[in-house]
């Protein structure tokens, strides 16, 4: 569809399949962007661009359905005035398929210096030029409007993985009061582009099984069109992140997608999927891959590894992009080691193709009844290393 449809939907979920033996579920998200076949990963794109890889081959080789912007970055860079004058993200960096936006919160606490964090908002300096900004809710939205993100990210704290229960608490109860402000600007204002926007939750509450609980509950009154499960892979062990997340699934309402954020290693992928999440984003493997980690399906590769040196089988025979069958294992080290920039370009590129064939794998077997026979198979492999 056109991005300038005037004919804007809601956008929908259409959940297939469950399996019958977990909780993994295979679905269809529809935008106006088109649609987006679950469980799915979202390559990120920070600042509009996926580090070393083309739309073309994001598109082609990767087969990726939807990619992840950042509010934070691209308020700063660009700025949300280029943005509207090149009518959006999507027109901005010719990409036509779903974007979805992180709201910033992560980024500001993460990277911005002296952050003052308030009932407000939170104000911070830029990392790029010490600028001083202030976040709020609504501006969040605002920015979200501008950039022209199909799916928005409310504005939420995300504490540290080892938090005080005290802490953990204020922290959601703060991010609940956001909460609250985001989806009322959500309402006040209107796409600019023509296309629906929605805007998901995010659910929080560190490891604490009580806050999860409450907040996976709390969340559910705005009748979003889908939900964040964020505050996790922060440094708990993954053991409490399976907990955490098959506690908060069971909660949030089956008929919506649900998006586990900035998660992560392939296992990780299918032990959440299992537990009945949707959607996922990591920068694993474009930053991995550019630092010589690749994923395979027969398990993870250090490139620089000396044992590669004299090795000219293909980077990946079983590989689903052209780089991985078009270069030999000796030449990618070679290139690794040389700082190449066409290392990292054919890390990633593999590393994202490999991803996305391990989603869509899983959503075959979902669909198949396959899904509890084939995992620990594929987790047992991809724990190796090669
Ligand atoms: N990315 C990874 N985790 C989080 C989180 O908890 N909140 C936000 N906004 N983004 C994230």
């Amino acid at each position: 569809m056109d991005a300038c449809d005037p004919e804007t939907t809601r956008m929908e979920f259409q959940l297939l399949h469950t399996d019958s033996r977990s909780a993994a579920r295979a679905g269809v998200l529809s935008t106006d962007h088109g649609e987006i076949r679950t469980p799915i990963f979202m390559p990120v794109g920070t600042v509009g661009s996926v580090k070393g890889v083309f739309h073309r081959d994001l598109e082609q080789e990767v087969g990726a359905q939807i990619i992840l912007g950042n509010t934070y970055h691209l308020y700063l860079r660009p700025g949300t005035d280029i943005l509207e004058q090149a009518g959006g993200l999507h027109r901005f960096s010719a990409w036509n398929r779903p974007i979805l936006t992180d709201s910033g919160g992560f980024q500001v606490f993460s990277l911005a210096d002296c952050r003052k964090l308030a009932e407000e908002g939170c104000r911070f300096h830029s990392h790029i030029d010490g600028s001083a900004h202030l976040f709020t809710p609504e501006r969040v939205i605002d920015i979200q409007r501008s950039i022209g993100a199909d799916i928005m990210m409310a504005f939420d704290e995300c504490p540290p993985g080892d938090a005080e229960y005290d802490y953990a608490k204020k922290s959601w109860e703060l991010t609940s009061r956001w909460l609250g402000r985001c989806f009322e600007q959500y309402a006040k204002t209107e796409p600019k582009y023509g296309h629906y926007q929605s805007l998901f939750p995010i659910v929080q509450g560190c490891t604490y099984p009580d806050l999860r609980a409450r907040s996976a509950e709390f969340v559910q009154q705005f009748g979003a069109d889908g939900y964040s499960i964020g505050g996790l892979a922060v440094g708990e062990p993954a053991p409490v992140m399976y907990e955490m997340i098959e506690l908060v699934n069971s909660i949030l309402p089956q008929d919506k997608p649900r998006y586990l954020m900035g998660v992560g290693t392939p296992v990780n992928l299918l032990e959440a999927i299992e537990r009945g999440v949707d959607m996922f984003d990591c920068v694993m493997p474009t930053r991995n891959g550019r630092n010589g980690m690749l994923f395979t399906s027969e398990g993870i590769i250090n490139i620089r590894n000396q044992k590669w040196r004299d090795d000219f089988s293909p980077v990946d025979p079983m590989g689903h992009c052209f780089a991985d069958t078009a270069y030999t294992k000796a030449y990618l080290r070679h290139l690794t080691i040389a700082g190449e920039m066409m290392a990292a370009q054919i890390a990633s590129l593999h590393n994202l193709a490999f991803y996305l064939w391990l989603v869509g794998e899983a959503r075959e077997q979902i669909l198949q009844g396959t899904f509890s026979e084939w995992k620990p198979v594929m987790v047992e492999k991809l724990s190796r290393r090669l």
